[in-house]
């Protein structure tokens, strides 16, 4: 039996419900990845989130690091910033150390996909073996289950 962690961020709940899906199904941990400062509106947050990325500084999380030891697949969700992974959420994974464990990314977004956080998630963790990832979009809704069930991940409910 494998054991399992959803790793998330989510400021509006939408990647949420994909990580409660997941979790439910799995029996996975949670963490939920929290910025110290919160982002506030979708203005002050499209300004922030921004500047972030041109500044390249570390972005303070009040979340410690997860605790992988026995864990063997990673869930890793976030929305979509800039066409990528909030760049905090990146300084996160960096912490967690996912070495070479299963890495299943997945995220929500307005219309851009996944392949650019994907690139992101492979230069943190260049050792991990990182599974089809799931994408579902205002424009595109993804399908959930079906895409669950094509994983290559084999797993039970503890
Ligand atoms: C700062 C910021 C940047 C965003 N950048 C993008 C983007 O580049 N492409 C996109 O399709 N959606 C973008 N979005 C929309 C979010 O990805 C989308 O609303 C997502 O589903 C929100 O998930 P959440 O409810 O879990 O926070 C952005 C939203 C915010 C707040």
């Amino acid at each position: 039996m494998r054991k399992s962690t959803v790793i998330y961020y989510s400021q509006n709940g939408t990647t949420k419900k994909i990580a409660d899906a997941i979790a439910e199904r799995y029996g996975s941990d949670v963490v939920s990845v929290e910025p110290r400062d919160a982002y506030g509106s979708y203005f002050s947050s499209i300004l922030r989130a921004g500047k972030e990325l041109l500044a390249k500084d570390y972005i303070e999380v009040t979340t410690l690091p997860a605790d992988l030891e026995d864990v063997e697949v990673v869930f890793v969700g976030f929305p979509i910033w800039y066409g990528d992974m909030p760049k905090f959420v990146k300084d996160y994974l960096v912490k967690c150390k996912l070495g070479e464990r299963i890495v299943v990314p997945f995220a929500t977004s307005g219309a851009n996909g996944i392949d650019k956080a994907v690139k992101t998630l492979r230069t943190i963790a260049p050792q991990a073996r990182i599974r089809r990832p799931f994408i579902s979009s205002k424009k595109e809704k993804g399908d959930l289950v079906r895409w669950l069930e094509g994983l290559d991940v084999q797993m039970t409910k503890e």
